[in-house]
């Protein structure tokens, strides 16, 4: 029986936290500010990982904005959504007396080591990140930036400068981590002992959300009809219509089996991830009900969860001067670190300092 919404931790993960006394080891991870709302696969499938991650991690959750315009954005979207992202995460739980929860361009030194890194990266090896070559073939290639490949440095360079030993992402973002720890390795090897080897941090058994209407997809933010999209600044009849028409099958039965029933085992997937109880569980809990008292019951559920979050993003986002007053304080606490970091660099490199 697949166990759904539990997660496989790194045994050092575990080892780590049970080193009490021990000053927390850093983290980082970031997220693009580049859509309006999160959705219900980003809340459970990332975003409640990281709240949890804050116990044993001195966390920084960066809202990456230089990597969002390697992609062409409309300035006052990208400004609206750094803040909307923003708030979001803090509403879900990312504590700011605990975290710094910053905005990637409030601290230069991202883009300056990013530039040293850019130096040390082989063309070919950046020619080779599958990401790059999956967004410059999208748009055709004589269109993609230069900013678009290099992007893996400027993420390369976030990790690096928080000397950050867990880098929590999905699946998509290995092959970055892979190039950030080679090229720290490489650094260390020709410089000097300058950089913390991060190690990523995959939850692959995480809950994985698929779409409502389309089961055997992943829920995404760019799907073509978004009634099968749950997002967390939807109001609540939305949510309970999206839940009331979501695809199932025609056996009736509430049962768990991904291949041949991928619309059920979708919303006892979501239901586990969110009660905690096992898919067994609910499965002799609704067993001889019907598929509209599974769904009636989940969407009060999810309901109950997002109302609060989506209430709390949008207090934050009515003082606005009080949110980029916390982005304003995480900014400094992070500028610290990365400051340290960026200056052994540029020593070790030889750059003369500045008298
Ligand atoms: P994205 O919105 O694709 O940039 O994803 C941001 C984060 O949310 C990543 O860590 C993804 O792994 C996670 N995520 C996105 N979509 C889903 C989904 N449908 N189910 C679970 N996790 C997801
Ligand atoms: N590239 C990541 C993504 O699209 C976002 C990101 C930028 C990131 N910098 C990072 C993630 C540093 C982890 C660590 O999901």
């Amino acid at each position: 029986m697949p166990s759904v919404g539990q997660t496989t931790r790194p045994f050092w993960l575990t080892t780590l936290s049970k080193l009490e006394g021990m000053t927390k080891p850093n983290l980082f991870s970031g997220m693009q500010p580049s859509s309006g709302s999160l959705h219900l696969g980003n809340y459970l499938g990332a975003l409640v990982n990281w709240v949890k991650l804050q116990d044993e991690f001195n966390a920084f959750y960066c809202v990456v904005d230089l990597h969002a315009i390697t992609v062409p954005q409309d300035p006052a979207v990208l400004r609206a959504n750094t803040r909307l992202t923003a708030a979001q995460y803090l509403a879900a739980g990312i504590d700011p007396a605990r975290s710094s929860l910053f905005v990637q361009s409030h601290v230069a030194a991202h883009s300056q080591l990013a530039w040293v890194l850019n130096t040390i990266t082989g063309f070919g090896e950046a020619g080779r990140m599958t990401q790059f070559k999956d967004k410059s073939q999208k748009g055709g290639v004589e269109s993609a930036s230069v900013g678009l490949f290099t992007y893996p440095m400027l993420m390369a360079a976030d990790i690096l400068l928080y000397q950050s030993k867990a880098v929590p992402v999905g699946e998509d973002q290995r092959q970055h981590l892979e190039l950030t720890r080679d090229l720290a390795e490489r650094f260390n090897s020709r410089f000097g002992q300058t950089f913390t080897i991060p190690e990523a941090v995959i939850l692959k058994e995480t809950a994985k959300i698929y779409d409502l209407q389309n089961p055997d997809a992943k829920m995404s933010k760019s799907a073509a009809d978004t009634k099968g999209l749950v997002n967390i600044m939807d109001d609540n009849s939305t949510i309970v219509k999206k839940f009331k028409s979501a695809v199932t099958d025609t056996d009736g039965e509430i049962r768990f089996d991904r291949a041949a029933k991928p619309g059920v085992s979708n919303l006892l997937g979501i239901f586990s991830a969110i009660s905690g109880h096992t898919v067994q569980e609910l499965e002799t809990r609704f067993a001889g009900a019907g598929y509209g008292t599974l769904k009636g019951d989940l969407a009060d559920l999810v309901v109950a969860t997002i109302e609060p979050i989506r209430d709390r993003t949008n207090a934050l986002l009515a003082d606005q001067a009080e949110l980029d007053r916390l982005l304003s304080a995480a900014a400094d606490r992070a500028s610290e670190v990365a400051e340290a970091t960026l200056k052994q660099v540029n020593d070790r490199l030889g750059l003369l300092p500045k008298a």
